[in-house]
């Protein structure tokens, strides 16, 4: 990704984001503050606040006349895809580079719907909406070094991206990066719900559960230890954690549970894909 603190006038093919929602305006974002030197459009037909800002400050050109794109970015929801499909060809030429961040459309889709081999896949997650995401990178065979270093880094304002990983694979990594933020938010849920269940105040149940959750996260990313070490860090035999891991981890709940839901999102994933 070009940087910069040159103001963006290049009369080059540029960067194009069709769909400027909460995703699309997340990378965005990174895209500006981070001085892409490049012209940047997006389209969007209702386009936010935020759009209209950034296009006031000359940042982007917000709607403007199609034309063929370096680099086009797709973050419209995947069931309107069939239906704006000419006007995202309209920004496709022969060169363009094109990522698109829509579930259960693959790589073989793209290229067939778009008319273009140069196509490529994101699976972002929610945390990327405040940088600390996880995008998965998913790149056709035979795609170049540099399309993967250009797009990697057209990612990371979402936070850390992975690969490009095979697309055989994205099922499975998206049931544990793309789903795993709600799994996170379901421990949260469920811890104060018990807190309310032995009497705790809720509001101060959903305090200490959050809080809990974030912390354990952020020491889990601060420390070399694996998460199985940094549990058994904090269970004491015949303690009080230990109690309730063993509850936790018997053979019926969290560990066997876990494989369970994981492979009814991959084979969701793997439906609604059409495999
Ligand atoms: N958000 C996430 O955490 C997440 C995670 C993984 C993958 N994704 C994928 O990323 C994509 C975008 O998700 P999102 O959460 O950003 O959805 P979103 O907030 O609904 O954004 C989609 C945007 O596209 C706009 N749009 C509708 N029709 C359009 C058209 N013809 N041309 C251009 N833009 C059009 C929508 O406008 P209107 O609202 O006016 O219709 C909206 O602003 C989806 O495919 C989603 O599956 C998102």
């Amino acid at each position: 990704m070009r940087r910069s603190s040159k103001p963006m006038a290049k009369p080059e093919p540029g960067l194009t984001l069709v769909g400027g929602g909460r995703m699309g305006s997340a990378l965005a974002g990174g895209w500006i503050q981070s001085g892409y030197d490049g012209p940047i459009s997006i389209h969007d037909p209702n386009p936010s606040d935020q759009l209209k800002n950034w296009q006031a400050d000359g940042k982007i050109a917000l709607n403007p006349a199609p034309e063929p794109a370096g680099i086009l970015v797709v973050a419209v929801k995947p069931q309107i895809f069939p239906t704006i499909l000419d006007s995202i060809k309209a920004h496709v030429g022969p060169e363009t580079l094109v990522l698109s961040t829509m579930a259960g459309i693959t790589l073989d889709g793209l290229a067939e719907k778009l008319g273009t081999k140069r196509v490529a896949r994101a699976m972002p997650n929610t945390p990327g909406l405040i940088g600390k995401g996880m995008t998965l990178l998913c790149l056709p065979q035979g795609a170049s070094d540099g399309d993967a270093a250009d797009l990697r880094a057209l990612l990371t304002p979402l936070g850390d991206v992975e690969g490009p990983i095979p697309e055989d694979k994205l099922s499975a990594a998206t049931a544990i990066s793309g789903c795993g933020p709600a799994y996170g938010f379901l421990l949260a849920e469920v811890m104060a719900a018990a807190g309310v269940a032995h009497g705790l105040d809720k509001d101060m149940a959903l305090r200490l559960a959050k809080k809990t959750v974030e912390g354990a996260g952020a020491l889990m990313m601060a420390s070399d230890e694996p998460p199985s070490k940094l549990r058994e860090n904090v269970t004491s035999p015949g303690g009080v954690t230990k109690a309730a891991l063993d509850v936790l981890m018997r053979e019926d709940a969290m560990p066997s549970l876990m494989v369970e839901a994981v492979e009814a999102a991959i084979k969701r994933d793997r439906e609604l894909s059409g495999d």
